[in-house]
């Protein structure tokens, strides 16, 4: 694993330290309805502050493009942080020029303050060394936190990165070296979960995955993708027709790198996709010409966990079935209950990741028995396809 400086190697007294942040947290009609990227930013903020350093957050929120969008403002960010924090943060209107730099100034040690938005500067996106000079200027040194934005070469992510000493923050640190665990030097049979609705999103996960892993689970509509590609009729099920031969091409890869996948065996179908729609379990095989599948069978998830049983470590990326809709839920709820209690009784490791992933954990009741669930949807899949992160790579430093 590449290396980088942690909080063990910064001193942070008396100094000021921009530290980069993924404050774009999930708001609907103006609450905040899930506050785990904040919860997993405090450990670094307190540590910072209670070892008297200056602490400047700065963070992206949502996509205003280079424009300042008012409903985009970071400000109640500040309050919530100040919550989270048991203590008082500091507002700047911007994040960068004169409001950045007095409010920098007047922080005193062991103080907080969060700069306004990022992306209302085009430059952010753009990593414009301009940019990336004005938030340099507020600090003596960068820490960054942000894995999950770590996917973005921007402004704030990379460009600043190399222009102060740079360290990782706590829940970086935590989520690279959780996922170097499960993928970099892993304990195995390693088994991968792949779900979702498109081979096309996923191509270059499941290129590198079938030649880390030892068992890949292809889940969710992707699967009825390689199922019609290996000629079986899928009715009206979601499916890729375009993308046949790109599925039997990765079947070969893997097959030869030993990397056994395993496709599902039966399906939940149905004529229609809503809620508690009337349903059959049909083999994969033998899809119906006026149905469609929406979850894998209980066949499937008796082999699923089957091998899991034999696993040592588990990456899961993407639902099995339609899981935002019951009863095709059934399968993704089953298999993510049999991963917790594996944790329980035989350790079996287990990561997960990416906003579908995380929710059907949380639904299914064990987020919290994961052995690692990351903070991030785009970066951990960039991460498990193999893909250097700008914002980690700015942060690595020759061994
Ligand atoms: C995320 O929520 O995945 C990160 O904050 C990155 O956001 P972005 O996709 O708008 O760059």
């Amino acid at each position: 694993m590449a290396r980088f400086r942690t909080l063990d190697d910064l001193d942070p007294r008396g100094k000021r330290v921009l530290l980069r942040a993924d404050l774009n947290l999930p708001v609907r009609d103006g609450q905040i309805t899930d506050f785990t990227r904040i919860e997993r930013l405090v450990p670094t903020i307190k540590e910072l502050a209670d070892k008297g350093g200056r602490v400047i957050v700065c963070s992206h929120f949502e996509r205003p493009k280079g424009k300042v969008v008012p409903e985009m403002s970071l400000r109640p960010m500040a309050a919530a942080l100040s919550r989270a924090l048991n203590k008082p943060v500091a507002f700047a209107e911007d994040c960068v020029g004169p409001a950045a730099e007095a409010a920098a100034a007047a922080l005193a040690d062991g103080g907080v303050l969060l700069l306004e938005n990022t992306r209302f500067h085009a430059g952010e996106e753009k990593n414009d060394p301009a940019l990336a000079q004005g938030l340099a200027k507020l600090a003596e040194v960068y820490v960054n936190d942000a894995f999950s934005a770590a996917h973005r070469a921007h402004a704030s992510t990379e460009g600043v990165a190399k222009l102060l000493p740079a360290y990782a923050g706590r829940l970086m640190q935590q989520e690279l070296e959780a996922l170097d665990k499960a993928l970099g030097n892993p304990s195995r049979p390693v088994v991968a979960i792949v779900g979702g609705s498109k081979v096309s999103t996923k191509l270059d996960l499941l290129g590198n995955l079938s030649k880390k892993v030892d068992v890949l689970v292809i889940g969710g509509a992707m699967a009825n993708t390689f199922l019609a590609a290996q000629g079986h009729p899928m009715g009206k099920s979601l499916q890729e027709a375009e993308m046949h031969d790109t599925a039997l091409r990765i079947l070969d890869e893997a097959k030869a790198a030993r990397c056994e996948v395993l496709l599902p065996r039966d399906l939940v179908v149905a004529s229609r996709f809503e809620a508690n729609a009337a349903t059959r379990t049909v083999p994969a095989e033998a899809v119906p010409a006026d149905m469609m599948a929406l979850d894998v069978g209980p066949d499937t998830v008796a082999v699923i966990e089957d091998r899991l049983r034999q696993a040592s470590t588990l990456v899961w990326n993407g639902p099995l079935g339609a899981f935002e809709t019951p009863p095709f839920d059934t399968a993704t709820v089953a298999v993510a209950q049999a991963v917790a209690s594996l944790g329980t009784s035989a350790g079996l490791k287990s990561i997960g990741g990416g906003g579908d992933t995380v929710s059907a954990l949380r639904h299914a009741g064990v987020l919290e028995r994961m052995t690692y669930v990351s903070t991030a949807g785009g970066a951990f899949l960039e991460w498990l396809e193999g893909k250097t992160l700008p914002g980690v790579a700015a942060l690595e430093t020759a061994a």
